[in-house]
């Protein structure tokens, strides 16, 4: 790559063209109070993560998988958006259809934050849904710490049992198809006036890891703020290594 990745803070200029697609990962919420995976050590409240976040730990133990999630549904309640947060849902009043963000985060703060065109990648914590019939996931803040696993009314109601699961994509599970074409779209609408910006994501879990590489095979230019060099981080044009908090809203305030 021609362009030497910087570690200063440099213009990030919009037109009335530019279509800006933005990734975030956990890092945007650490501000806000939510750990994220890499400062847990990849320990989840002493929980493996195979036998928390894959379809084979839930079928093995799934009152143990309800109440780590009940323990994470918990902690969202002293929650709240961070200036970063708030700077993209900003932006999006700004640029409408132009502007897509999508996110590995399953804590809700961007649509708290008033985003609206957001695509969770990996799900919402606040959602559950049937592991047996199509109903849609459903809102559900309710903690299940004891007992038995929470059940399915509308399979009861037609005389089947049918647990509930949390609505996270799980390690091993597919993303879906949707999510993934309305990005691919959003991608090529955009072509050579396509500004990705990833924010707060080690770049190690795919295939959000590689949507940077799908920004630069349209021409569009790449910028990264993280704390620190992430996985991908050579592949990008820009590297700002600063928290989200100040560098996001200060990225965007001077991007006319
Ligand atoms: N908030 C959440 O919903 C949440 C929290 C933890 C994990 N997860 C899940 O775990 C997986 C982990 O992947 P990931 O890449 O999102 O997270 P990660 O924890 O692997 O990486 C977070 C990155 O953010 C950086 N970072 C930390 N604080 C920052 C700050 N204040 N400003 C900017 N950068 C900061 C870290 O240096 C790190 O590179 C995802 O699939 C995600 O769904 C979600
Ligand atoms: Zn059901």
């Amino acid at each position: 790559m021609s362009t030497p990745a910087s570690t200063s803070l440099p213009t990030l200029a919009l037109t009335e063209r530019s279509h800006v697609l933005v990734l975030t990962g956990a890092g945007i919420s650490a501000e806000s109070g939510v750990p994220t995976f890499r400062a847990i050590g990849g320990l989840w409240e002493g929980n493996r993560v195979e036998d928390v976040a894959s379809p084979a730990g839930f079928v093995r133990d799934p009152l143990l998988v309800w109440r780590f999630y009940s323990e994470r549904r918990a902690g969202l309640a002293d929650v709240a958006p961070n200036a970063a947060h708030r700077a993209l849902a900003a932006l999006e009043a700004r640029l409408g259809e132009r502007f897509l963000l999508v996110t590995q985060n399953v804590d809700g703060l961007h649509v708290g934050a008033g985003s609206a065109r957001v695509i969770e990648l990996h799900g919402n914590l606040m959602q559950s849904r049937c592991t047996v019939c199509d109903r849609p996931p459903f809102e559900d803040r309710q903690v299940y710490r004891a007992g038995v696993a929470p059940m399915c009314g509308r399979c009861k109601a037609a005389g089947r049992d049918a647990v509930l699961r949390p609505h996270i994509v799980w390690f091993g599970e597919a993303i879906d198809g949707e999510h993934l074409a309305r990005i691919e779209r959003f991608v090529r609408a955009g072509g050579r006036d396509l500004v990705f910006v990833a924010i707060g994501t080690s770049g190690v879990v795919y295939p959000a890891a590689a949507l940077v590489d799908a920004a630069r095979s349209v021409g569009g230019r790449t910028w990264l703020v993280n704390a620190e060099r992430s996985d991908n981080a050579d592949r990008f044009d820009h590297v700002v290594l600063e928290r989200a908090g100040a560098a996001v809203p200060a990225l965007f305030a001077a991007a006319a």
